[in-house]
């Protein structure tokens, strides 16, 4: 079975008690186990992990590429907004990787404008609290 890695950055360890008027109240364990039912449908297998440090997504995602894994959706938090390293991972991994986001950051502070994941990645889906996850995973199950 073909794998997907669902990886988190900072601060998501949080989500459920974190802002959430911005972000809801689901917890990040709540949004695994629904990705691990719909990823049963789907004929696919999720690896979903969480870090507060930026070194280890770029660790992840070279496991990424190791293990032949099909596809990678990435919530990297705010390293979204920073972080060279991790666009030059995705670009070197190539392995596909779908940005995924709870909030929409387009429509949020500026300083959220910029994505330099998404510069890399094949696609995005941001804004649709945790059914943005779903919706990215029925994407890379399709690839
Ligand atoms: C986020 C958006 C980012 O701007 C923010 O830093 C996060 C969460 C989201 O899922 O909406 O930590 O990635």
């Amino acid at each position: 079975m073909q794998t997907i890695f669902v990886l988190n950055g900072p601060n998501l360890n949080l989500l459920g008690m974190r802002e959430p008027e911005i972000y809801g109240s689901d917890t990040l364990d709540d949004i695994a186990h629904t990705l691990h039912e719909q990823a049963k449908g789907l004929g696919v297998e999720i690896d979903m992990r969480q870090t507060n440090h930026e070194g280890v997504l770029v660790d992840w995602l070279h496991e990424a590429r190791e293990v032949g894994a099909k596809a990678v959706l990435l919530n990297a938090g705010a390293y979204t907004h920073t972080s060279i390293a991790l666009l030059d991972a995705i670009k070197a991994i190539g392995v596909p990787v779908i940005e995924v986001h709870l909030s929409d950051p387009s429509k949020r502070e500026e300083f959220r404008h910029i994505s330099y994941v998404g510069m890399g990645a094949v696609d995005e889906v941001k804004g649709l609290g945790p059914r943005s996850y779903s919706v990215a995973l029925e994407k890379a199950a399709a690839l």
